[in-house]
């Protein structure tokens, strides 16, 4: 399983490289907005600190501005992959990007349906939302499942990225359906590693090896 980082912020993205977890970036107007750098420059200095996709969305909502923005997003590095939103010009960008070779994620895909356009179009990846559907009174994981069950049927090749993940057991649910890849924001990954029993016993084996210490 490929996890990436979903953020814009170039220290929470440096820590979590320097730990060798992270395979990728995702990131999203929101996410750029609140660092406050020029974006282009943000998504170059992300490319140079990670080997693996990094996810940079366009604002455009017509097909052929999408790709006039596409165009440049790619210019940047060869690991950008253009973050494209599910809507019918964004499926129309897709197919053509794919023709030139140009990496995409389908952002905001909320049904199976959506999912199987996105696959059809050509997308490398797409990206359903499970936190976003949770909070709406509904079963994102569900929805992930569905998305890999049509996947599998039909052997597309278009990889699922577990988005919108808003606490580590949804990074277990992911796991345990197959999916190819969540990201994750920084506060949840920062909390992956932690255990009350490993505290304890990293405690309990310092004192036992002291206590041994002062005897011999
Ligand atoms: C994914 O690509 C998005 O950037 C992100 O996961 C959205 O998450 P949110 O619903 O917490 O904003």
């Amino acid at each position: 399983m490929k996890l990436f980082i979903d953020t814009a912020n170039i220290t929470e993205i440096k820590e979590m490289a320097e730990a060798g977890v992270i395979d990728g970036v995702t990131t999203n107007p929101s996410l750029v907005a609140k660092e406050g750098h020029q974006f282009h420059k943000l998504i170059a200095e992300i490319c140079a600190i990670v080997n693996g996709p990094v996810s940079a969305e366009v604002m455009a909502l017509n097909t052929a501005d999408m790709v006039t923005e596409a165009h440049k997003l790619a210019k940047i590095h060869a690991n950008v992959v253009i973050k494209i939103p599910m809507t019918m010009d964004g499926l129309r960008a897709v197919r053509i990007l794919t023709s030139e070779e140009i990496a995409t994620n389908v952002t905001l895909v909320f049904s199976p349906n959506q999912a199987l356009l996105a696959a059809k179009a050509g997308a490398k990846f797409v990206s359903p939302f499970v936190g976003r559907i949770d909070d709406c009174g509904g079963d994102g994981m569900d929805l992930v499942t569905q998305i890999m069950d049509i996947y599998d049927n039909y052997a597309f090749d278009t990889e699922v990225i577990v988005a919108s993940v808003r606490h580590p057991l949804h990074v277990v649910q992911a796991a345990l359906i197959g999916a190819d890849i969540a990201t994750l924001p920084y506060a949840i990954l920062k909390k992956m590693p932690d255990h009350p029993l490993t505290d304890i016993g990293i405690t309990r084996f310092l004192s036992d090896w002291e206590g041994g210490r002062k005897n011999g």
